[in-house]
């Protein structure tokens, strides 16, 4: 074919591909078999090998994936993606649809939609192409997964108007597509994804968008984030303006005058939830008319003329198999309940907490029990009941052993704790969990070493302690499981670069009894050094405010052990800073902050900083940062799902902050 006709066949395929795609996956009504679709998309691979200057990015030839990429790029959200407030009950919703009529009056409108558990994205178009696609990040910057999204078929890669605009939505993985992926995962010996969410998020996360296209993925979009210019008025207009688009919209949203009609609209799908073909988390509920948004307007995270209602926690009823005790990095010993697997919350659950002997007392839980187990989003499954009118007589009593299940030295219960322990310090289970506290976020952060890599590296003989971490070598690790040439690589920059930490990661990486992070952050600011601190008498530590008896003789007690001594001379031959980097300790009567010796308390999800960098922040400007609310405090700093912290805050008429008046206030100091 000439280079003249091969250009009008290829522009008639792509008319072509982009309808009958669009049939397929957005109206859902095909009006030609697949395996007409398939041809004509075969015929234009074959075209565009011939001639690759007619190969655009618009083109339906992307669906199927494109070259890996070695990284993705990251993205800056024009407008800020924001999340949603939290309802989780009828009182919540009559609060925000008081706060809603007080703040615009009587004459609102609600449009009610379903809440899809899937990942948000951004699409950004350009004249109507299809031009960018990015994750939500952390709201102000994302990552540029454009090749992954171009694979799902229901995102338009041409709109139907030559439009520039930036729509927002939920990519997700369908039930059918997850149980399918999960079954060829499990085929090939892999490890299943948890729930269809994962499974999403995993899929847009490949650099291989061959593979991501391999995932059946869709879309619902749910909003134009750049309505300024559209002459749109309204969120029920916007919806219906984005499917005359070609967007592919969740139909089963309403339209809802009081909040009455919200209440039956959430009974209607509390209830016909798992009749959907995807996962729903809870339904959201905005103010239609966009004059009334704008009036509402939002806080730092989220609009306050919008707000989520999360179905509650769900229980289940399941059989507890067995009991399985785990030592723990101090040697406390806790009971884990095994499950037979029981689907719930979304999520396979096959284990549950225990908490401590005391605990399976008082609710009587034996072996071979059915019991209640619930579990409300990303929380950890609890038993909450046993159905004692279930047992046939053969279930069995629970005895908490008397030694050690790793290396039998007998345990004890000390004074005053619930917990049972084992004291053996040479406790392979203590060493090895100890190693894990050693590498994890707030510690160390040496990324890529997971429980299954670790207990290998002990059975191996390839550490003993933390300092081996230091001498391993790429060939010994590329000889474990699951470790190959890219991940061995990344390990050993992550064990090098942790040599570099500032003096608390270390301090409290070594999991010296009674000293949290915090403390660990207090010695080092203080003491300036490891050698500071082995210096330190027991007057000079109490003489710190937040150190008392029980902490400064642990500390004491710590750098007497020659053990102690010589890892840390080991540690230190091999690199390992042992300097404190941050600021100073503030002495809070010397600073001037807004913060100088208040007392704040941190709650709620932060997106913008970590807590761990709040906190940080906060201490350098003199203040004190506890863990719960009380009289004494000072100012409560509210992130996302901040739930009873906060409402105690507002009975006892605390000062609350979003994290964005927080991120304000910093940038004065
Ligand atoms: S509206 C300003 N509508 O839920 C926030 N969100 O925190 C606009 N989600 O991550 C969000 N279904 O991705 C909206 N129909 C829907 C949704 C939805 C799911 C997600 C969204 C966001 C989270 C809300």
């Amino acid at each position: 074919m000439e280079f003249s006709q091969a250009k009008e066949r290829v522009k008639e395929l792509h008319n072509l591909l982009h309808q009958y795609s669009y049939e397929y996956h957005v109206l859902d009504k095909p009006s030609v078999p697949d395996s007409e679709y398939d041809r004509l998309l075969h015929e234009l691979i074959g075209l565009e090998e011939e001639y690759e200057e007619l190969k655009t990015p618009d083109s339906p030839t992307v669906r199927v994936g494109g070259d890996p990429l070695s990284s993705f790029e990251k993205v800056e959200h024009k407008t800020p993606m924001l999340s949603l407030g939290n309802a989780f009950n009828e009182e919540d919703l009559a609060d925000f649809d008081r706060r809603v009529r007080q703040g615009v009056g009587d004459n609102v409108s609600y449009v009610c939609e379903l809440k899809i558990d899937g990942l948000a994205v951004s699409l950004r178009y350009e004249g109507g192409a299809f031009a960018q696609g990015a994750t939500r990040g952390d709201g102000t910057i994302g990552e540029d997964i454009s090749n992954n999204l171009k694979t799902i078929r229901s995102i338009p890669l041409r709109a139907s108007e030559p439009l520039s605009m930036e729509v927002r939505g939920e990519a997700y993985m369908p039930k059918k597509s997850f149980e399918k992926l999960n079954e060829e995962k499990l085929e090939r010996g892999e490890e299943p994804f948890a729930n269809p969410r994962n499974a999403a998020a995993g899929s847009l996360r490949q650099l291989d968008s061959k593979l991501a296209a391999k995932r059946n993925l869709d879309i619902f979009v749910y909003s134009i984030a750049d309505v300024g210019n559209t002459g749109i008025t309204s969120h029920s207009e916007a919806l219906d303006k984005l499917e005359q688009l070609g967007f592919k919209t969740n139909p089963n949203r309403q339209k809802c005058d009081t909040i009455e009609e919200v209440y039956s609209y959430i009974k209607h799908w509390t209830e016909q939830r798992t009749e959907l073909p995807y996962d729903i988390d809870g339904i959201v509920i905005k103010v239609d008319e966009f004059f009334q948004q704008e009036e509402l307007g939002t806080t730092a995270k989220s609009p306050r003329w919008a707000i989520a209602y999360k179905f509650p926690a769900e229980e289940v009823v399941t059989k507890l198999l067995d009991i399985e005790l785990n030592v723990g990095r101090t040697g406390v010993i806790t009971p884990t309940a095994l499950l037979e697997p029981v689907q719930v919350a979304g999520t396979t659950v096959s284990r549950a907490s225990l908490h401590n002997e005391d605990l399976i007392r008082e609710k009587d839980i034996r072996i071979g029990d059915n019991v209640v187990v619930k579990k409300a989003g990303d929380i950890i499954p609890e038993v909450v009941n046993v159905l004692e009118e279930r047992r046939t007589g053969e279930e069995k009593e629970f005895t908490m052993p008397t030694h050690c299940p790793e290396c039998e030295s007998e345990l004890v219960r000390l004074e005053g704790e619930v917990a049972l322990r084992c004291l053996n310090p040479k406790c392979p289970a203590q060493i090895r969990e100890g190693f894990i506290h050693f590498v994890s976020r707030n510690a160390m952060n040496i990324d890529g070493l997971g429980e299954k890599v670790v207990t290998q590296l002990f059975k191996e003989k390839l550490i003993e302690d933390v300092a081996d971490l230091y001498q391993l070598q790429k060939e010994q690790l590329l000889e474990l499981e699951r470790m190959g040439e890219r991940s061995v690589t990344k390990l050993l920059q992550a064990i090098e670069a942790s040599k570099g930490n500032s003096l608390e990661r270390l301090l409290f990486g070594l999991g010296i009894r009674h000293v949290g992070a915090k403390a660990a952050k207090t010695l080092a600011s203080v003491f300036h050094s490891m050698e500071g601190l082995q210096k330190a008498t027991k007057e000079e530590l109490l003489a710190i405010d937040e150190v008392g008896e029980r902490m400064s003789d642990a500390v004491i007690t710590y750098f007497e052990q020659p053990e102690v001594v010589e890892l840390l001379e080991e540690l230190r031959s091999y690199g390992v800073n042992m300097e404190y980097k941050g600021p100073k300790l503030v002495q809070a009567a010397d600073s001037d902050s807004t913060f100088a010796a208040k007392t704040v308390v941190l709650t709620g999800k932060l997106e913008i900083l970590s807590r761990n960098e709040a906190k940080e922040k906060l201490e350098a400007l003199g203040a004190k940062v506890t863990g719960s609310v009380s009289k004494k405090t000072d100012l409560l700093i509210a992130g996302e799902d901040a739930g009873s912290k906060l409402t105690k805050a507002e009975d006892l008429g605390i000062e609350v902050w979003s994290e964005q008046q927080f991120i304000e206030e910093l940038k004065k100091q």
